[in-house]
């Protein structure tokens, strides 16, 4: 697959960051005004089309699954304001924007990713709002969302990215927000690492699910819980900021 390291579109007017928001209409228009950063050292992908094909080859099929074992993951409650990071073509937000009642945003540095995702939340009849968006600088003010999701993105970010994203995840939540990120096992056995190797590309950064609780605890999350998914290929981290 085809990444490489991103350029944005311009910047925009700059959301202050405390701001202070009061209820649905004041963070959405904060989000839609602003600041969009302009570079990023993670791997960005911009073959949206490709992607979802690529998404159902390497999820086996069963991608609906476990977008809908994520969401569950999440336990969204009507009222709470949801982003996810690096969201891709939407796949997870517009799933989770099923849930009634939550407001669901997306982000991607990918601008083709942004413009597909939105496309396919206009087809599926959703309300989801995409715009990009990097997740080491997140366009939301502190401590303004319910939740944050995070699927199959964390390992496109190289180390130091990894806990700049955590850090900004912890700010924008809400005390007692919740986030939640999938990601890939480590491939087990030579034929499935190198399937893999074949597929996501050689420059993906590491594919070790296993360094997500260190980083959570690192960003100042609590109750961290790790397990399974109902997926073969995918595992989860979950952390909560401290009410
Ligand atoms: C493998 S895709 C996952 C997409 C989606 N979350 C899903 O589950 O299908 C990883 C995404 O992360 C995006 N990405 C890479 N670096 C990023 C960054 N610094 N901030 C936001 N998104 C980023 C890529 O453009 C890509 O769309």
């Amino acid at each position: 697959m085809h990444h490489r390291r991103h350029q944005a579109s311009p910047a925009r007017t700059d959301a202050p960051a405390h701001a202070h928001h009061a209820g649905h209409p004041s963070l959405h228009r904060l989000f839609r005004r602003a600041h969009a950063p302009r570079q990023t050292d993670g791997l960005t992908l911009h073959q949206a089309a490709f992607y979802d094909v690529l998404a159902r080859v390497v999820l086996l099929g069963d991608e609906r699954r476990l977008r809908t074992s994520t969401v569950a993951l999440a336990g969204l409650r009507p009222g709470e304001q949801v982003l996810e990071v690096g969201c891709g073509t939407g796949s997870l937000a517009i799933t989770a924007a099923e849930t009634a009642g939550v407001k669901v945003y997306g982000t991607d540095a990918s601008p083709e990713m942004i413009e597909r995702a939105r496309r396919k939340a206009a087809r599926a009849g959703v309300d989801v709002t995409f715009r990009e968006g990097l997740v080491e600088q997140i366009a939301f003010p502190d401590a303004s969302l319910d939740v944050v999701l995070s699927s199959f993105m964390v390992h496109h970010l190289p180390d130091d990215l990894k806990r700049r994203a955590f850090a900004e995840i912890h700010r924008v939540l809400k005390p007692g927000g919740r986030v939640v990120v999938v990601d890939f096992e480590p491939p087990q056995g030579r034929l499935l690492r190198t399937a893999m190797t074949l597929l996501v590309g050689r420059g993906m950064m590491r594919i070790d699910n296993r360094y997500l609780p260190d980083l959570l605890r690192a960003a100042g999350f609590t109750t961290i819980r790790t397990g399974r998914t109902d997926h073969p290929l995918a595992s989860y981290a979950s952390g909560q900021k401290a009410a």
